[in-house]
């Protein structure tokens, strides 16, 4: 049987940490639990999260931490995270966070934190080139030349610019990365649960470079 595995992926945003995630979603055959994509599909939802959490997404700000903590409490209380695991893609993101993350998983710790790690100047380019699926999430990065309206090849959705990628959207959101979410590093860096994978190389490398990372915090 394939083993489960209790993961956190942080790193700045356009790290890559969607795209990893998906594959390790696979490969470990674990939800991807990803907080990003959960606000965003409660948007499109009309639900009263999204509605209280739209304008600050599209700002590039923070949805408060209490809101955010119910969220991912209800997430992993849900059967196949209590069972196989998950992977948590852009949670936690402030001290606060991880403190309540911390007592969820009490019982059931995190097995691996892993720092996918890409200097800003070049998260800033992938960002602005980014281009998501509205309906599926898949990403696509813009050359310019795409035929109009772009459509997704995996699920036949509309391809759309995220409401947050824009300039001031991503200045607002790396700074924050700065301010709430690296402290992160130290907090999990001190207690040794912290793995930091160079995320610069192209994703078949940076997979094989996670899923090695897994394997050794596994061992040790
Ligand atoms: P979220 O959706 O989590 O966005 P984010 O943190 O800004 O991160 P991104 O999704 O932008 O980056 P990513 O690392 O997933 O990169 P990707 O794989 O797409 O959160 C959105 C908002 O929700 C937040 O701003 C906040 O408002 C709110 N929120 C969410 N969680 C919250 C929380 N816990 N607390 C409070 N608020 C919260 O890759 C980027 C691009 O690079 C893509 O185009 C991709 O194709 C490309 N790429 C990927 N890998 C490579 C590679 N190896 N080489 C070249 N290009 C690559
Ligand atoms: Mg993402």
């Amino acid at each position: 049987m394939i083993p489960g595995a209790r993961l956190i992926i942080l790193g700045r945003q356009g790290a890559g940490k969607g795209t990893q995630c998906v594959r390790l979603s696979r490969h470990f055959v674990v939800p991807h639990i990803s907080t990003g994509d959960m606000l965003r599909a409660a948007v499109r939802e009309g639900t009263s999260l999204g509605k209280a959490a739209k304008a600050v997404i599209d700002a590039g700000r923070l949805v408060g931490d209490d809101i955010m903590v119910g969220v991912v409490q209800e997430r992993l209380d849900r059967a196949d995270a209590r069972t196989r695991g998950y992977i948590l893609d852009g949670f936690p993101r402030t001290v606060g966070q991880a403190q309540s993350l911390d007592d969820i998983t009490g019982e059931r710790p995190i097995d691996a934190v892993i720092d996918l790690d890409v200097p800003r100047d070049l998260v800033v380019q992938r960002l602005s080139a980014r281009r998501v699926c509205r309906d599926c999430g898949t990403n696509y990065v813009a050359k310019g030349a795409e035929r109009q309206p772009w459509i997704c090849e995996v699920c036949g959705g509309d391809i759309q610019h995220r409401a947050d990628d824009t300039p001031d959207a991503i200045n607002t959101r790396l700074d924050l990365y700065e301010e709430q979410t690296s402290p992160l590093i130290e907090y999990y860096g001190e207690t040794g649960r912290l793995t930091v994978v160079d995320g610069v190389a192209t994703p078949d490398q940076v997979f094989a470079r996670l899923t090695a990372a897994v394997e050794a915090s596994r061992r040790s």
